[in-house]
This record gives structure tokens, C-alpha cells and sequence, in this order.
């Protein structure tokens, strides 16, 4: 049985589609915001206020907008909103299934803030908060599996907001990714094979810069929610001032390091990768280098999105688990007395 059709047979809930489909999702989140008809207004910066699989899309549009963000967009992972926040910050509240109870307790501090806000969600509390209160809600379609499927949507949705507070619109280069990669597919269907294959049985780290920073995050999420495994990642240049050393007492089998390469990083930057491959390739199971391909900044991190989504997902089918069902997660809520 090929590696694809044992991921068919494990994934009852159909993740696989839910990423060979980004390209419809970030089309239909464009569509989904355009018609949410958001009036355009002065801002300091732009809040996108999230947990998890909701909270990447923020992290993700502001590394596609890079330099064209000329205000800040920044998300916030918690209960609180930062305690500097004036009522002059759009805040950005997205939990696809609306009930996160650290956004929706940002969501009510944006409000008696006087803050203006906007909600992203499939519906729950968050919309019923938004509603209440007269919040635009851009609506999102309940039928995707999980919500980290929903990542193009909350990548759109954070980089059109953002438009609103001063960024520059990348709607067209958007639209143009999504193309980019259904010509891909085959082609990160085949590189996503290769790299579980060469992941398996380690512990990965994962690292990025610039661009792929929060590509290395949400590749490291996905392989902890899909497989259900450790992983771990982190960012350069910072990794070289720390963590480069830890390298040194890991157990030779125990972890794979892999560098997320974009040609927009720094040359100092591209230059770190090469040498911290090669520093700590002597104590790592395997290196793994990958190139981000495509023209665009958005291009290129939605490709490396997707590599990573299906990279997670052929690691749950060599353990042979179902990647949607996030059990640990769903007793932790109840544990604590959350939805
Ligand atoms: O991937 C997941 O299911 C989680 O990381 C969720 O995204 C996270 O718990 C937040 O949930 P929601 O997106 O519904 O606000």
C-alpha cells in the first residue's frame, strides 16, 4: 500500500481534502470578507486575537505583508489584551468555532475598551458577543473538519483586516497563490512523503526565519494535533544564541532538525541555515533543508503552509492514527471547566 493510501485510510474526516482545498478557502475567505463590506477607518495597528489554529493566520499574514505593514499587526495569544492597547486599535477576534474562552475574553475587553472590533468566527458565543454588540461578523463555513484546517480563511481574513489599519492590500497576490499552489499540488504531495518518511521515528525541530518563522510554528503545531507527537521549533537568528548548544547533549537518534529556507531572508540569515545545519548535523538524527517555491512572499509561505499541513498528516499515517480527533486537548477543555 502506498504512504497516500494508507493516509486515506486513516483519515476518516478527510484532512487531506481540507489541504489540497486551501486554494478554495482562501478564495472564498476573500469573497467571505469583501461582503462582510467592513468600512475602512483610521487605526494605530491591528490585534488579531486568537488561540491555536485560529491565532496562525495572524502570525502568517504579517510575515506575507512584511515590509507593506506599515502599522503593527500583532497577535495576541490569552485572556488580556496588551496592557497599552488604546481604543484606537482594531482588534481582530477569530475562533472558528467560536466558544475559545481566552478570545472571547478579549473580545469583551476590546468592548469596554471602546475599541473597534471585528469577529471571524463559524458562530457560537463569539458570534452571539458580536451580534449583541453590533460587531461585523465575517462568517466562516462550518463544514471544514477542524479548525487549523481553517487557516487559509484565518490568513485571509487577518490580511484583509489588516488593510484596514494602514496595510498594503495583497488580495490580488493572494488570489494568485492559491493558483500557485493547485499547479503544486503533485508536486508537495510527492516532497511531503519524502520528508515524513525522513522524520520518522524523531522528534523535529523545526526552524525558520523571517518569512517562515510562524511556518516553522505552524508546522510544529500540526505535527503535535496530526500524529499526535512532539515537536518542537524555533526561530534564527535567535536559535544560534541558545539553542544551537543544546544540540550538543541530545541523544543522537533522538531529534531531526529541519530549516525552512526563503530567498527573502537576510544573507547573514541564509548564511546561519547553512551553518546551523552543519553544527548540528553530528547529533541529530537527520537535517532535513527545504526552499519555499514561488514568486510571491504569500506564495511561498502558503506553500511551505501546505507542505508542512501534509507532511502532518503523512506522520499520522505511518503511526496509523486518525489525525482529526484532538482528544487530549478535548479532556484538557473539560478539565478545566471550558467549551
Ligand atoms: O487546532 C485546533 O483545533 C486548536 O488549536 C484550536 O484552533 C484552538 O483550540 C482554538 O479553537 P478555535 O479555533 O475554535 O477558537
Amino acid at each position: 500500500m502506498s504512504a497516500l493510501e494508507r493516509l486515506r485510510e486513516v483519515d476518516a474526516h478527510h484532512q487531506l481534502e481540507a489541504v489540497l482545498a486551501i486554494p478554495d478557502h482562501l478564495r472564498d475567505a476573500l469573497w467571505r470578507v469583501e461582503s462582510a463590506r467592513l468600512a475602512p477607518g483610521e487605526a494605530r495597528g491591528t490585534m488579531v486575537c486568537a488561540m491555536g489554529g485560529s491565532a496562525i493566520g495572524g502570525e502568517l499574514a504579517a510575515a506575507a505583508l512584511g515590509e507593506r505593514c506599515t502599522l503593527p499587526l500583532l497577535t495576541v495569544r490569552g485572556y488580556e489584551l496588551p496592557a497599552w492597547t488604546t481604543p484606537e486599535w482594531l482588534v481582530v477576534c477569530c475562533s472558528y468555532s467560536g466558544n475559545t474562552e481566552e478570545t472571547l475574553a478579549c473580545m469583551e475587553a476590546a468592548g469596554a475598551l471602546g475599541a473597534r472590533r471585528i469577529a471571524a468566527t463559524t458562530g457560537g458565543q463569539l458570534a452571539d458577543a458580536a451580534r449583541a454588540a453590533d460587531v461585523p461578523v465575517i462568517g466562516l463555513p462550518a463544514t471544514i473538519p477542524v479548525p487549523r484546517a481553517a487557516v487559509a480563511y484565518m490568513f485571509a481574513v487577518a490580511a484583509e483586516a489588516a488593510t484596514l489599519a494602514g496595510a498594503s492590500r495583497i488580495h490580488t497576490e493572494i488570489d494568485a497563490a492559491a493558483a500557485h499552489l493547485e499547479g503544486s499540488r503533485e508536486g508537495l504531495l510527492e516532497r511531503a512523503e519524502g520528508i515524513a518518511a525522513e522524520l520518522e521515528g524523531t522528534v523535529p525541530v523545526i526552524y525558520g526565519a523571517d518569512l517562515t518563522a510562524p511556518v516553522a510554528r505552524r508546522w510544529k503545531t500540526q505535527i503535535n494535533e496530526n500524529p499526535k507527537l512532539p515537536a518542537f521549533w524555533a526561530e534564527l537568528p535567535e536559535a544560534d544564541h541558545n539553542e544551537i548548544e543544546g544540540w550538543e547533549g541530545s541523544e543522537r537518534e533522538a531529534f531531526s532538525a529541519l530549516f525552512i529556507e526563503d530567498v527573502d531572508q537576510h544573507p547573514r540569515e541564509r548564511r546561519r541555515i547553512e551553518l546551523t545545519a552543519e553544527a548540528v548535523a553530528g547529533n541529530a538524527a537527520g537535517v532535513v533543508r527545504v526552499a519555499t517555491e514561488g514568486e510571491t512572499r504569500t506564495e511561498r509561505l502558503l506553500w511551505a503552509v501546505a507542505l508542512g499541513d501534509l507532511v502532518s498528516l503523512f506522520l499520522a499515517a505511518q503511526r496509523g492514527v486518525d489525525p482529526t480527533p484532538i482528544d487530549a486537548i478535548e479532556s484538557f477543555k473539560r478539565r478545566l471547566g471550558s467549551t
